[in-house]
């Protein structure tokens, strides 16, 4: 009964799905970015009945090819929406070895070899961002994963480590956190689910650049404290999801350290940002944060799922998760480096060998070619900020930070009437997106309504940056008429 296959079997799926993946990679420029597509469509043109008996190799490829035809091709070089990069070959035959080995990176006895992986690459990660040699940290599903256990860790060290037993509310006043009206949305979900409830991140102002307003985060730090309530946490941005704007991350650790709290910093979209020279400045205190999320999946052109939070306290990290309860989990007669086990850091006891596909991506191109794809794609967004800025009918929103460019159409007859430009350029993005010749989100800029362009994608040209602005024009002409 067993699931083995024969050799002849084994190479007839191989070759399939070796053909499927080139063609992919080949030739997905010439693709819709979208497909035409509607609710109900994939599933209305496969096979759904459950399969009692197994199918032909050849009817379960093509339906794959229909899967593939249906999606939404974040790789494709005029993809722009949301924060969404190109997987490469590297990257998807690294999570098809993951997949062979099946390796559960629960702790160190479970996976030996993907645990030391998972913790060079940890250590590599934080060495970018110029964490000292000692950085730790782990792997984890996306940014929100990662956001979500550096609050936790972060509370726990405020509270100590009985508030896992009562609850974090018994022992005091309100646990407030703070960040500004540009954090990414995860922030208050997290407190949300950790129980500090979304009221409590206390949300900071900006700058004309869309960064944190120092002397207000210190003015709510003291009102809180005043009131006796308990400021725990700070967290700052580097590369905000709207607009690439990088938080000033030194005043924030300086007065981290005055008011003592965590400083968290999300770079889940912007950290490996720091890699392009022109942009290392912005990053200044990044290193001096007590933990930086930054998403592999991203802008290091990793695989989803592939997520990091890196700290440099781990004692701290383990002080928040670590537990003695379930006895099947005791670890009994390892030394200290055998005994290490990611549920002490984290809340997945099953893990997928995710440390595999960042090690060969790291391994296969090297840091200086990424950082060089990295640069590129800064300077897109900024050949896009600077067509948007100087067209008499587009409007620059923000200022092209890193990778992301805000901006809008403006026919003559709306200028200066946001309400109905709002209402324009939002028709305009479902055109755009529509039309599959490019794919543009949206964000919220000084509550104008923004077509935003994250370029996170090392297949995007000067030419491809030059058609999508067509693309906006062609669709306004549309709606026009
Ligand atoms: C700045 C930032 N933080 C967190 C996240 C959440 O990451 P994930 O979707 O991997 O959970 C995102 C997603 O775009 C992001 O841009």
């Amino acid at each position: 009964m067993s699931l083995d296959l024969s050799r002849e079997a084994f190479d007839e799926i191989s070759s399939q799905a070796e053909r499927l993946v080139f063609e992919y990679f080949a030739h997905i420029a010439e693709r819709p970015v979208m497909a035409p597509n509607h609710a109900g469509k994939t599933t209305a043109a496969i096979n759904v009945e459950l399969p009692l008996e197994g199918r032909p190799l050849e009817e379960l490829i093509a339906e794959c090819r229909t899967v593939m035809d249906l999606s939404r091709h974040n790789g494709h070089p005029r993809f722009f929406g949301y924060v969404a990069s190109p997987s490469t070959a590297i990257g998807a035959y690294a999570d098809l070895i993951a997949s062979a080995l099946n390796a559960n990176i629960t702790c160190w006895r479970s996976g030996p070899a993907g645990t030391e992986i998972e913790q060079l690459v940890v250590r590599w990660l934080g060495s970018l961002i110029r964490y000292d040699e000692d950085a730790k940290g782990l792997l984890t599903s996306g940014g929100s994963m990662a956001n979500m256990i550096a609050l936790l860790i972060a509370s726990r060290r405020k509270t100590g480590v009985e508030a896992s037993r009562k609850g974090l509310w018994n022992a005091g006043p309100p646990m407030t956190i703070y960040a500004s009206e540009e954090v990414h949305m995860s922030m208050a979900k997290a407190a949300d689910i950790l129980g500090f409830g979304r009221d409590q991140v206390r949300v900071v102002g900006c700058d004309e650049k869309l960064r944190m307003r120092v002397d207000e985060l210190v003015s709510h730090l003291t009102a809180d404290r005043d009131r006796g309530l308990r400021p725990f946490c700070v967290v700052g941005s580097a590369g905000t999801v709207n607009t690439g704007a990088i938080d000033p991350l030194n005043e924030i650790a300086d007065v981290a350290r005055e008011f003592d709290l965590w400083f968290h910093v999300d770079g889940a979209y912007g950290a490996p940002g720091v890699l392009d020279q022109r942009k290392t400045d912005l990053f200044a205190g990044l290193e001096r944060a007590d933990s930086v999320s930054l998403d592999p999946h991203k802008w290091l052109f990793v695989p989803v799922d592939a997520g990091c939070l890196l700290f440099r306290d781990s004692a701290a990290a383990a002080a928040a998760f670590s537990t003695e309860d379930a006895d099947y989990i005791k670890r009994h007669g390892h030394a200290d480096d055998a005994a290490f086990a990611y549920w002490d850091y984290g809340v997945e006891l099953s893990r997928r060998f995710r440390a595999l596909k960042i090690w060969l991506t790291l391994g296969y191109y090297g840091v200086r070619r990424l950082a060089e794809a990295i640069s590129e794609d800064n300077s897109l967004a900024a050949y896009l900020g600077e067509i948007v800025a100087t067209a008499d009918d587009f409007e620059l929103l923000a200022p092209v930070e890193l990778s992301i460019c805000c901006f809008r159409y403006v026919p003559p007859n709306l200028r200066g009437n946001d309400a109905e430009l709002n209402r324009l350029n939002e028709r305009i993005m479902a055109e755009v997106q529509k039309g599959g010749r490019a794919y543009l989100s949206n964000a919220t800029v000084n509550g104008r309504f923004a077509l935003r362009a994250c370029i996170t994608n090392f297949r995007t040209t000067k030419a491809d940056v030059e058609e999508t602005v067509q693309a906006v024009r062609e669709a306004a002409d549309v709606l026009s008429h």
